[in-house]
């Protein structure tokens, strides 16, 4: 590899520019790094950062980047758009691996998607693809993950991967902020796109859990293959139930974990208890924790310990330094050590257990209008599912709290005559808790369709 390390940049939006302007500020010289960016592809090169002062440097080509003979590392930092733009994008990763250049790449959905074909592409080039900014933005957990903790023998991984969600429900937590106003705050600052469905559903939180999980246990699922759940549904009651009843917060997790040989996965808001630390993690910040079967075992209070990953999960100038400490790792290695060979991941789980078949602790909030005898019969219901009924929990409501709740349900009801309660379940399947909400569903005095969560580790 030239001196200085020679990139090119595909892609010119907030990551890219970031990315630009760190090399062009000297930020990699700290560790004797010489860089410089020599090509950067957009379709819309004009008002582009450095594009006043070097227009030169652009091109609407991508493959004026690729096979550049002057290009040492390319950085792929393109923003994802539906099937056809990930097809392309990863045909220009390809073109990069077999014009013998490394990359870096921010672009989670391209890996979910393509991962594959960009993993073969790297073999049969002998060039490492690196994705560090892929899960958790600016935190380094790829990194930790596949090298500092090679050794370990993973058990679980979880945590909070999409700050837009995490600052949504923490405003609501500790604001009392409907779901609505939470969501127009993170709007207003910037937290949140004007189609915020990627985030608040859970799907960018999926794509990085399925990222982790690759390279965790070498399971290669797709989106759709494992259970997910948004925060829409979250009322600010919720919370209330959740601190005063369960001493615990609802968190929007992600976890994948080994159990009896079969990988559990799934995305979800749950009911945390407020000693866990991941119910202290609040606001935009990402954060991940990575439990061993190593660091587990031994010693007296070992098992109360995980791994913890914490920071900016987002942000240009994050990202860009994520992006970067690739750059660097490649240049280190002379960016030919083919990186992270998937496929040979030893994980010790064999196969995906169906959503279904997943088991926890539940807390199920149900609003039904206010008459004799449904507690009982909500109970009966469950039972002939063979649920076991933990606690029932009810508190007092304002007038305006009751009629936000059947808002959302069947209208014309008025405040008094609407129920709102908790059921807590002991511990039993997706499946079975399902079957019951289907029959309970049913019901004439069910106004809302009723809200249901695991409970962490109860
Ligand atoms: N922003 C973050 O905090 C963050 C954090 C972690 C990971 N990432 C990932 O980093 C990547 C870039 O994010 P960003 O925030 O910089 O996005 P962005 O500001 O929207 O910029 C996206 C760039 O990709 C280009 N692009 C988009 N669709 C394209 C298509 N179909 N064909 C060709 N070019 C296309 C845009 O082209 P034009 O210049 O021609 O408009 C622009 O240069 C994404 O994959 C994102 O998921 C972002």
């Amino acid at each position: 590899m030239g001196s200085p390390v020679r990139i090119g940049i595909l892609g010119a939006g907030t990551v890219g520019g970031a990315v630009h302007d760190l090399v062009a500020t000297g930020h990699l010289a700290r560790f004797g790094v010489d860089a410089e960016v020599v090509k950067v592809f957009t379709r819309r090169p004009e008002g582009k950062p450095g594009y006043a002062t070097a227009p030169e440097l652009f091109t609407t080509d991508p493959a004026a980047v690729t096979g550049h003979p002057d290009v040492d590392i390319v950085v792929e930092v393109l923003g994802a758009g539906g099937a056809e733009d990930l097809r392309a994008q990863k045909e220009w990763v390809v073109d990069a691996l077999r014009h013998g250049k490394p990359v870096a790449t921010a672009n989670k959905a391209l890996l979910v998607a393509h991962g594959a074909e960009i993993w073969t592409a790297a073999r049969e080039s002998g060039r490492a693809v690196r994705f560090e900014a892929c899960v958790g933005g600016g935190i380094p957990i790829i990194g930790p993950l596949t090298q500092s903790l090679a050794a370990e023998r993973p058990a679980a991984i979880y945590g909070l991967l999409n700050g837009t969600s995490n600052y949504i429900l923490t405003e609501m937590a500790q604001r009392s902020r409907s779901y609505e106003d939470a969501l127009a705050s993170a709007q207003a600052l910037g937290y949140a796109e004007a189609d915020p469905d990627a985030d608040v559903s859970g799907r960018d939180a999926e794509a990085k859990l399925l990222l982790l999980a690759s390279i965790t246990f070498g399971a290669r699922l797709m989106p759709g293959a494992i259970h997910r759940k948004g925060i829409e549904r979250i009322h600010a009651i919720d919370f209330l139930y959740a601190a005063r009843k369960g001493r615990a917060t609802i968190k929007s997790v992600a976890l994948a974990r080994g159990v009896d040989g079969a990988l559990e996965a799934m995305v979800s808001p749950m009911v945390v208890p407020e000693r866990h630390p991941i119910a202290g993690i609040d606001g935009v910040t990402n954060a991940l924790f990575f439990k061993g079967q190593v660091s587990d075992g031994g010693a007296p209070g070992a098992g109360d310990w995980d791994y913890v990953f914490a920071g900016p999960g987002a942000g240009g100038g994050a990202t860009a330094v994520a992006v970067l400490g690739d750059v660097q790792e490649l240049v280190a290695r002379s960016g030919d050590a083919p990186f992270l060979p998937v496929e040979s991941i030893v994980s010790g789980v064999d196969s995906v257990r169906p959503q279904d078949d997943l088991r926890a602790s539940f807390y199920v909030r149900f609003v039904v209008c206010d008459q004799s005898g449904i507690v009982g019969e909500l109970c009966q219901i469950l039972g002939e599912q063979r649920i076991n009924v933990s606690e029932i929990w009810q508190l007092e409501h304002t007038e305006e709290e009751l009629e936000s709740l059947v808002g959302r349900g069947k209208g014309g009801t008025v405040a008094h005559e609407i129920l709102p309660f908790v059921i807590t379940l002991e511990e039993t399947s997706v499946g079975q808790l399902r079957q019951a909400l289907e029959r309970i569903a049913q019901k004439d005095y069910v106004l809302a369709e009723p809200l249901w969560l695991p409970i962490w580790g109860a």
